[in-house]
């Protein structure tokens, strides 16, 4: 076989496959790139799409026996051979061509070079450094501007990397300063801040070093300091003179046309009134409503004056859209419904302020797409209508969208289609894989095979721009990756893991920490990160309002029992018997601490009531 070459074409071929023998088990692999010449097109790309190996002289039976060790594996005539697909040439225009006569039985076969790779894939003009070709040392740039307005997708199942990788493409976007805005339900951006501390050995291999991106990037929490302590800011929406449209993106069931009546009406009459009116005075006009409808929308008022998002020091978009910067709005520790509503406004403020250039053009990031835009026929959410928005018109106006799911067939279609650059990796849940395979243009339902056998940290790129898919090996991150997995079992020796597995600490500064959750919990500060859906609230709010006969007699028992205990009390004081000792009563000091609560309770639940029934006007 001639020197330098890893094979010779044989037997039948055609102008967009051949088959090569390869010169030695070594040589080539699956996915490699490698080139033949061409008598009227000149040096072509191709892809090893199979490779096999066989030997016609070797015997079942000599196999069993080399297997056995009864006999030696002897110079047998072994045949490596692979099966390559043609990707074609790059005219002087810049065209891919493939050739329109087939390879000849005999024409050497080379490992592709670097600048051939890159010119026919169309590689040569990115920007944004991702990683190397599976295996190889070619650098794999995707074009920046591509990437942000056309809008890119990471899909991948949980712990496949997906996360790691839009880290790494984000690094790229704010070293070229593009503005950031990135919804992260899990905190998990937060750690861009530092930079990596890992092995020198893989910066090598990619050529880069350590970087944290603390200057550029700032962490906003929409819970409170004691559930994220290390954000940056609060985040806070506006509550004051709330439009009726914005009242309605906070609510995520329709509502209905009553509804939406009694808004208007309450928000017109705020509005002939009064110069700033907030959204207490709001939950009071509706409250003057003589239609029982009231409750329903007293219900959602009220529920979300309670999260405390709302505020006259509100978080602008021209603070959280900046040159140069992200912006990470780290869900942390707020309840679902929540976020949404938070992405649903956050999405229609930028998109407006992009519409009116009042901030520059940038990359809107949404983590876990599932919970935010969600395909028909899962739970609805507020914030799916603007997304689709944004993913069909946002690159008319500068807008790029980056959509990131662990359940691709859970994230709405139509956002996934506008998405121009879609990064795959490993996936294994069949609808999942039919899902992307449907939704790669031109691809045969064969690459789900390759999808599922992804290793971790390897991606399959599809974009519009290269030719065809590519299986890139991620960089190394420059900064920290903050979602690694936390060990479930620790080394039972190591002493400074130890954690607090009994009762609650109490930290009279910080408060308690909830053993549950692991998290703060101050009686002081609300508790936003429990889950309230719309009908589970409005049977609270039923039952506080109407108390139930049941409870009536619950509580007058009570009440019974604290007096009789009380008259028990008084009479063994007064007989100076003394009830220490016996296991039935409780110790005195009991009695009182029942009769405070109960008094509490009451002064409290009137007070709610109360404000329930008819808000407070300031
Ligand atoms: N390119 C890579 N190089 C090195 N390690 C990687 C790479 N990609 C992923 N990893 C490793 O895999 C782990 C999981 O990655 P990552 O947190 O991105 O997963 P994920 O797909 O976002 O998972 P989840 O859906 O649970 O959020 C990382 O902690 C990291 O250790
Ligand atoms: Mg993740």
């Amino acid at each position: 076989m001639a020197k330098d070459s890893i094979g010779v074409i044989f037997g039948k071929t055609s102008s967009l496959t051949f088959r090569f023998a390869v010169s030695d088990s070594l040589a080539t692999r699956r996915a490699d790139y490698i080139k033949v010449w061409h008598e009227s097109e000149g040096w072509t790309l191709a892809q090893v799409s199979t490779i096999t190996s066989s030997s016609e002289d070797f015997s079942v039976d000599e196999a069993v026996d080399a297997a056995e060790g009864t006999s030696k594996i002897g110079d047998m005539d072994e045949h490596i051979i692979a099966d390559a697909t043609v990707i074609g040439v790059r005219d002087k225009e810049g065209v891919l061509r493939v050739p329109k006569s087939p390879f000849s039985p005999g024409d050497k076969v080379f490992k592709a070079d670097e600048l051939l790779i890159k010119q026919t894939l169309g590689l040569m003009r990115g920007d944004v450094y991702i990683g190397l070709l599976d295996g190889q040392s070619v650098h794999v740039n995707l074009d920046a501007n591509n990437l942000v307005q056309k809008h890119c997708s990471i899909l991948a199942k949980t712990g496949a990397g997906k996360s790691y990788t839009g880290g790494v493409i984000l690094e790229e976007l704010l070293d070229k300063g593009v503005p950031l805005l990135i919804i992260d339900p899990h905190g998990e951006y937060a750690s861009l801040k530092l930079p990596n501390e890992d092995k020198p050995s893989s910066f090598e291999r990619y050529g880069i070093s350590p970087k944290g991106y603390a200057s550029q990037v700032t962490v906003y929490t929409p819970a409170n300091k004691l559930l994220n302590p290390t954000a940056d800011y609060l985040f806070r929406l506006n509550g004051v003179n709330l439009s009726i449209k914005e009242l309605s993106q906070f609510f995520s069931d329709s509502q209905s046309q009553n509804e939406t009546g009694m808004l208007f009406e309450a928000v017109s009459k705020l509005k002939v009134e009064k110069q700033n009116y907030s959204i207490e005075d709001i939950i009071f006009e509706v409250g003057q409503n003589k239609s029982k409808v009231k409750w329903n929308v007293i219900n959602k008022l009220e529920t979300l004056k309670e999260t405390g998002i709302l505020s006259d020091n509100a978080t602008t978009i021209n603070e959280l859209v900046q040159d140069g910067r992200a912006s990470i709005i780290d869900m942390k520790g707020v309840n679902p419904d929540l976020q949404a509503m938070i992405v649903a406004k956050l999405c229609t403020d930028i998109f407006d302020a992009r519409k009116m250039n009042t901030v520059p053009p940038c990359m809107l990031v949404i983590e876990e797409a599932h919970n935010f835009c969600p395909e028909k026929g899962f739970e609805r959410t507020v914030s799916t209508d603007i997304l689709r928005t944004i993913a069909s018109e946002g690159r008319k106006f500068g807008l790029g969208l980056m959509v990131v799911s662990q359940r691709p067939a859970r994230v709405d279609k139509n956002i996934l289609s506008q998405c121009n650059t879609q990064i795959i990796m490993k996936v294994t849940n069949p609808n999942d894989l039919k899902a992307i395979s449907k939704g790669l243009e031109g691809i045969g339902s064969d690459v789900e095979d390759d999808i599922k056998s992804l290793p971790p940290g390897v991606a399959m790129i599809v974009s519009t721009y290269i030719e065809r898919p590519i299986l890139v090996d991620i960089r190394t991150r420059k900064s920290k990756h903050g979602g690694a997995s936390v060990p479930v079992v620790k080394d039972p020796l190591d002493m400074t893991q130890r954690t607090n597995y009994g009762p609650a600490k109490i930290d009279e500064q910080q408060g308690s920490i909830d053993d549950k959750t692991g998290s703060i919990v101050d009686p002081n500060v609300m508790d936003i990160t429990k889950p309230v859906t719309n009908s589970q609230k409005i049977m609270e709010n039923a039952r506080t309002i109407v108390e139930s006969p049941r409870n009536l007699i619950n509580k007058a028992r009570t009440i019974i029992e604290s007096q009789r205990i009380d008259t028990q009390k008084n009479e063994s004081q007064k007989t100076g018997s003394s009830n220490m000792g016996s296991s039935k009563k409780e110790p005195p000091q009991h009695h009182e601490e029942i009769k405070e609560q109960i008094e509490r309770k009451k002064g409290k639940r009137e007070v709610s009531l109360y404000r329930k029934m008819f808000g407070s006007r300031k």
